[in-house]
């Protein structure tokens, strides 16, 4: 994989660059511009090199369709404003445009309307891929985000141009490699989320490198039940037990604890109070939704004898803050380490990002990923596509 840093001869090249500007927009604005924000730094390179910045992305899922509330205006309008400078929005079709009647004399960033709203793109498709690579002498993936989709502006398009890394795909793919092949150990998962079938894959391919996964959440409630403790009216999936057998089988196989909570927090519904409880306290009409304290301390405990993190996944229902005192412990013993730069940090997963932002602690974690499904996929062990492609 070539980064386009390493690329020396930038000056007036046309660059065709996939970014993943896939932001929530609600009632006509932008809610989130975390990925609007992360992306400026490979903007403004390729601006100093003088290049002409041909910006493709997608909104949504218009599954082939144009779309009116899934154009990128707003997204167009927010980086222009960002950068300082105007960024035109191309909106004729694709597979009519020219090459030539792109940039006007003085414009160095235009922005292609929403690629999803051809279904070429999903497909794949050889000829949109040529046709795209007309439109530029190089091409950049810089959407670690979209890089598990084998789709045309992420994939086939590398058939065509010389193809590079942006400076943003570089900083997750390097921080992922120190999770799963560059280790620095000893290694500890935190691993959280509401399904154990959805995790399996991830737990079973990080186990034989891993010195402890640590399960908490919804997924753990699974493990208190499969151990034979009764779990009230706490989340749980069917047919859990041979999953669980798995972990456990495997777990002794490769020598990697599998650390589950010892006691919870307990309540009788979402918005209520918590109580803390012993695994075989649990009322018949009360939920689990938190980590107890003797379970957070031996969690601390673990961090401080860690030398790496990988955190995807919180350990309560934290949207109700008497069940969020298990994930923020966690959070600032994280963030404590990693400023004394005794651990290396990766956090990961909607819940968790959206959790160390309501902490204001982006910048505390050496990475954390805003990649949904591309992030999950690697953690499995998965070649992604677009990675692929540019290797
Ligand atoms: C994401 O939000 O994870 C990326 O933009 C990919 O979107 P997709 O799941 O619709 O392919």
């Amino acid at each position: 994989m070539k980064s386009i840093k390493e690329e020396a001869n930038l000056v007036n090249k046309k660059l065709l660059l996939r970014l993943d500007l896939n932001v929530p927009i609600v009632n006509n604005k932008i809610t989130d511009t975390t990925r609007i924000d992360k992306i400026l730094p490979t903007l403004e390179f390729l601006i100093n090199q003088n290049t002409r910045i041909i910006i493709i992305s997608h909104v949504g899922r218009p599954k082939g369709k144009i779309v009116n509330e899934l154009s990128l205006k707003l997204i167009c309008e927010e980086l222009s404003k960002k950068l300082n400078q105007n960024v035109k929005l191309f909106s004729k079709n694709i597979k009519e445009i020219d090459s030539k009647e792109l940039f006007n004399n003085d414009e160095r960033v235009i922005m292609l309307e929403n690629i999803r709203f051809y279904p070429e793109e999903e497909e794949n498709n050889e000829k949109f891929a040529k046709h795209l690579s007309t439109l530029a002498d190089i091409y950049v993936n810089d959407a670690f985000s979209c890089s598990h989709r084998a789709h045309t502006s992420i994939h086939k398009i590398t058939n065509f141009l010389p193809s590079f890394s942006g400076l943003q795909l570089d900083l997750e793919v390097n921080a992922l490699k120190k999770i799963t092949s560059e280790i620095k150990k000893p290694i500890t998962c935190i691993i959280g989320g509401s399904k154990v079938s959805t995790k399996i894959n991830i737990i079973k391919n990080l186990m034989p490198k891993f010195d402890n996964i640590i399960i908490v959440g919804g997924m753990a409630n699974n493990i208190i039940k499969y151990m034979g403790n009764n779990i009230g009216r706490s989340l749980q999936e069917e047919n859990s037990e041979e999953i669980i057998k798995e972990i456990f089988s495997l777990s002794e196989k490769v020598n990697c604890k599998i650390i589950y909570p010892e006691d919870i927090l307990v309540g009788k519904n979402l918005k209520g109070e918590s109580t803390i409880k012993q695994l075989n306290e649990i009322a018949t009409d009360e939920m689990i939704l938190d980590i107890g304290p003797k379970t957070t301390d031996n969690i601390i405990n673990i961090i401080d004898k860690s030398s790496t993190i990988l955190w995807n996944g919180p350990a309560g229902y934290y949207e109700n803050p008497n069940f969020a005192i298990g994930s923020i412990k966690i959070a600032k013993k994280i963030i404590e380490n990693n400023k004394s730069n005794v651990i290396y940090s990766v956090a990961g997963g909607g819940d968790t990002v959206s959790l160390i932002n309501s902490l204001n602690a982006v910048n505390d974690f050496n990475f954390v990923s805003t990649a949904g499904g591309a992030f999950l996929e690697y953690l499995e062990g998965k070649e992604l596509p677009g990675i692929k492609a540019l290797n």
